[in-house]
């Protein structure tokens, strides 16, 4: 069969193999000839590597000066019946360019949230790293995280908080601009907000790597958030994310009093706005992403993910002899973003915008070609006419749910 590609909405229901390693490579070639990381970490924990900036920051870590080898935790979906499986699981081959490259790579697929899942990276860390880990980047992005003291789950919502927002997103799937109405969330929904995407998980993770004296001396732990500037707020840091990311940045002060005792430390790092599977769900930020998508490329700042991440362990996180932060200790990385000249042509942009503008004005073909990037379309070096065997997809891949390793 061809694959082509699906979206429903604004969710990818496809993906290519072919075109997701064509996608790893030209993240790798990126790395490879970037100002390289310096006395980078070794051994390298990431809690959500499949995608985005997990991925992102494995590929840096990997082939862009620090040669660590990385044990990657993911939930994605593999090859069945049902289709051809997620992006995620098939960006999971870099498993392979690590392994050509020298270094070690392994895959934990399975739910970060269960206790199966920590008992097999902390045998991956027994096995493969000598017993620790360097460096632990928790970059997970979901809508769900289960209560273990109860058969509940916990489900995020991205709602204002206090007063209804009124804005634009743009369904992929059709390149409609649809205007909405979002209604406050309720105080249930913030706080089931702040479960799923606030630093309670990631300091549960640092706990359990702690007790099983899995972390080296100076380790150093991080996690992703966001701010950005005033127009998003009301829908992103006065919402229910944006309370959960001051509860992340909360955690990350006192995750930094535990790491203290190895002489390392925890940070929050503040990241760009940037298309991936988690953002483009975000109702009202896709108007913003077209603006600014336009304004950085014009001006040459822009960046994905794997510019803001090599950038991230060149000028900041290593290599310096104090890692610099800002007044409430958060690394930021989305300082060009941020910058005035930038947000002024933004906020000018999101002024005329409309329904019947937003592809002339905004960078509509840069943010979907993004996003078919992401799930491996729109590669010119991929032949998307070529016939590819599910049931070869299928028997090339090991497609148990909490396999510790696959390829195909
Ligand atoms: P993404 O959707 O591209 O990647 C999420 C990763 O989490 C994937 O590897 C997925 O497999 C994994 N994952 C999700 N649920 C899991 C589970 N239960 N068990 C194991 N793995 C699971 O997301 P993205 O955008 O890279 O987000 C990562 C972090 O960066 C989030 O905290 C997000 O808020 C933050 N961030 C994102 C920005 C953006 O514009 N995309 C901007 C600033 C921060």
């Amino acid at each position: 069969m061809q694959i082509e590609p699906l979206i429903q909405g604004v969710v990818a229901r496809s993906a290519h193999p072919y075109g997701c390693r064509a996608s790893i490579k030209e993240q790798i070639d990126y790395v490879k000839q970037a100002p390289q990381i310096k006395q980078g970490p070794k051994r390298v924990l990431i809690i959500g590597a499949s995608s985005g900036f997990g991925l992102a920051a494995r590929i840096a870590l990997t082939f862009g000066g620090a040669e660590a080898d990385t044990i990657g935790v993911s939930f994605e979906r593999g090859p069945s019946d049902k289709g051809v499986g997620s992006a995620g699981w098939y960006n999971n081959i870099f498993k392979d360019e690590a392994t050509h490259h020298g270094r070690t790579a392994i895959n934990v697929v399975g739910d970060a949230f269960s206790n199966t899942v920590r008992t097999q990276v902390i045998e991956a860390i027994e096995t493969y790293f000598e017993g620790e880990v360097d460096l632990v980047i928790y970059s997970l992005a979901t809508g769900v995280r289960p209560n273990t003291d109860s058969e509940e789950l916990w489900r995020s919502v991205i709602k204002p908080i206090g007063e209804s927002v009124t804005g634009a997103s743009i369904m992929l799937e059709n390149d409609q601009w649809i205007e909405s109405t979002l209604e406050p969330a309720t105080e249930d929904e913030a706080e089931a907000t702040i479960k799923v995407m606030g630093g309670a998980d990631w300091e549960s993770w640092i706990d359990t790597l702690i007790n099983a004296e899995s972390l080296a001396e100076g380790c150093k732990t991080i996690a992703f958030s966001y701010m950005g500037p005033e127009v998003t707020h009301p829908i992103y840091l006065d919402g229910t994310l944006g309370r959960a990311k001051v509860d992340l940045h909360q955690t990350s002060h006192a995750l930094n009093l535990k790491l203290a005792n190895f002489n390392g430390g925890a940070y929050a790092t503040v990241c760009k706005a940037l298309v991936t599977k988690a953002s483009v769900f975000i109702p009202t930020l896709s108007p913003y992403l077209l603006a600014l998508y336009r304004v950085m490329k014009e001006k040459g700042t822009h960046e994905r993910c794997i510019e803001q991440m090599q950038r991230l362990f060149t000028t900041k996180l290593y290599g310096q002899s104090k890692v610099p932060v800002d007044g409430e200790r958060l690394i930021r990385i989305d300082d060009l973003e941020l910058a005035p000249e930038v947000q002024k042509q933004v906020s000018a942009l999101l002024e005329q915008m409309n329904a019947s503008n937003f592809k002339e004005l905004g960078d509509y073909a840069g943010f979907k070609d993004d996003f078919m990037k992401l799930n491996g379309f729109n590669f010119s070096d991929v032949d998307y006419s070529q016939d590819i065997s599910l049931k070869t997809l299928k028997t090339q891949t090991v497609i148990k749910p909490n396999c510790t390793q696959h390829s195909f």
